[in-house]
């Protein structure tokens, strides 16, 4: 069995979670590899996203991840939009937590579901 992580951390995963399932499964799919129902209706397929620390080296490249969910897939460098920018939504989405405190969460659930 796993060891229990600290409380406060166990609970911004969570929170992170609720935002993930809310705006990125469409295309990430419920288990983030990228299998949501909308692939079907892109053409770029979205990614699989357990597998970012394992093409960035064996390390979670958090700020990149931040990056992505701010800017969008442009950021890249192959020009492409296919990933919108969310920035826009968290600053637009006043309940309580600021902004950056939910796109951190939101970054450390995704830190949380890599594959090693
Ligand atoms: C409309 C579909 C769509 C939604 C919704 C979406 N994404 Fe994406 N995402 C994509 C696509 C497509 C790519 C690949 C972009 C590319 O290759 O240019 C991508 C790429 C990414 C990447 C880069 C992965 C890598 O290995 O470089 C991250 C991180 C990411 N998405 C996170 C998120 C998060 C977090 C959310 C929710 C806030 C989200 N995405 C919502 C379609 C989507």
């Amino acid at each position: 069995m796993l060891a229990a992580p600290a409380p406060a951390l166990s609970q911004s995963i969570e929170s992170g979670k609720s935002d993930y399932l809310r705006l990125c499964a469409l295309c990430h799919g419920l288990e983030s590899t990228g299998l949501g129902p909308l692939r079907e209706a892109m053409k770029i397929a979205p990614a699989n996203l357990t597998l970012i620390t394992r093409r960035h080296g064996g390390k979670f490249p958090a700020d990149y991840v931040k990056r992505v969910i701010t800017e969008g897939g442009g950021i890249r460098g192959h020009g492409s939009s296919a990933m919108l920018a969310w920035g826009p939504v968290f600053n637009a989405e006043q309940d309580g937590a600021s902004p950056d405190a939910r796109i951190e969460e939101l970054t450390r659930y995704i830190e949380s579901i890599q594959q090693r």
